[in-house]
């Protein structure tokens, strides 16, 4: 059970350190779960904030981990000094990334501190101020745990809450890599081509940028899935809800988007991620993908499935919550037999669901 960071950060002493906006710790609560007030008035993020949404991120990290092997980065970095974390939720890719590289600084970046993790290693900064001020020493950094940070980082900084809406103030040429993963549902339509300017913006030359996001449109290459089924429900009730205001397909287009930026060495995949433990059945696969055998990627697809089982089984009413109910005016009671039956159907193996990833 994760323990609630503390939040209530207060001015100390020598005043370098500024209270945490008042108006960023408010939350509101909707249908029994827990929002981030500042981010609903502003249609910033849409998500819970509780701590069951902090344990489902940690979860879907540990999918995340399964399907990559392992591995955080993918791009060949030969010396990783300065990482952003953009929309940093739980912290979960933050503190392994710091964990991993001791030497490199890893800089988070969210609209809300309330999934803070409880830990975080020194040469992790989760940050809260609007901008990136130079300490005594001229470094720049900047933290949520003002307490916890070495005097020499300890900052005044008036913005509190930053919304990667808005542009960024971190310099030019400053990080080896951005990482930015399931930003669609609180990065704003119109904002994406602006928002990978300014990512490019502050990397360095030849630094490196890695996106990830879910397609949550539920797919199965069988055709099992029809109109009538509460999955595909589930989907076109998400996407149409979000339609005036974010891009809930980008993940789709990030590829163009990029090349666009004219960021350069583009590789885009479509990964399947199973919503439960099916079997792709080794017959509708090639004898071999991507160096593997067809049993061992078979048996692989399994495992992601038999973890993401639980992680769907939350992220179903988690992500729906709001955009259904408080969005599209779909009534309580029509969302909860709707989330039953979609739980039902994610966990039938026949019908073999996936999201794209
Ligand atoms: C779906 S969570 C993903 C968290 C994390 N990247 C991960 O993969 O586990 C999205 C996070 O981004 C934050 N977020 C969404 N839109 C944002 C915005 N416009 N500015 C800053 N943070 C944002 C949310 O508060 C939330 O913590």
């Amino acid at each position: 059970m994760r323990r609630r960071a503390d939040t209530s950060i207060t001015r100390s002493s020598d005043s370098e350190t500024e209270e945490l906006d008042e108006v960023y710790l408010h939350t509101v609560t909707i249908h029994g779960r827990e929002f981030h007030k500042f981010s609903i008035d502003n249609q910033i993020a849409f998500e819970p904030v509780d701590d069951e949404e902090a344990e489902r991120l940690d979860l879907q990290h540990r999918v995340f981990s399964k399907v990559f092997d392992g591995r955080l980065i993918f791009p060949p970095i030969p010396r990783l000094r300065r990482v952003l974390d953009c929309g940093y939720g739980a912290g979960s890719w933050a503190v392994d990334m710091a964990t991993q590289y001791p030497d490199c600084r890893v800089i988070g970046l969210d609209i809300s501190p309330h999934k803070n993790p409880d830990d975080v290693p020194e040469n992790l900064w989760l940050q809260v101020g609007r901008d990136f001020q130079r300490s005594r020493d001229g470094r720049i950094a900047a933290g949520l745990r003002l307490d916890r940070a070495p005097e020499s980082v300890r900052l005044t900084s008036h913005h509190q809450v930053d919304d990667l809406n808005r542009r960024f103030t971190f310099p030019s040429n400053h990080f080896d890599l951005v990482h930015s993963r399931l930003l669609a549902t609180g990065i704003n339509r119109a904002r994406w081509p602006s928002y990978l300017a300014d990512i490019k913006r502050v990397l360095k030359p030849g630094g490196w940028v890695q996106l990830t996001e879910i397609y949550f449109n539920v797919q199965s290459d069988n055709g099992s899935i029809t109109e009538e089924h509460a999955l595909r429900r589930w989907s076109t009730e998400f996407l149409r809800s979000y339609e005036g205001t974010k891009d809930v397909r980008v993940g789709t287009r990030l590829n163009n988007l990029l090349r666009d930026r004219g960021f350069k060495e583009i590789d885009a995949r479509m990964i399947p991620l199973p919503l439960s433990a099916w079997s792709i059945g080794e017959s509708s696969l090639p004898v071999s993908f991507a160096g593997c055998s067809t049993s061992v990627l078979d048996r692989k697809m399994q495992e992601i499935g038999m973890l993401n089982r639980e992680n769907v089984n939350s992220l179903l009413p988690s992500l729906a919550l709001y955009p259904l109910t408080q969005i599209s005016g779909m009534p309580q009671q029509d969302f909860q037999e709707l989330i039953t039956q979609a739980r039902e159907e994610a966990e039938t193996a026949s019908l073999k669901a996936y999201f794209p990833l």
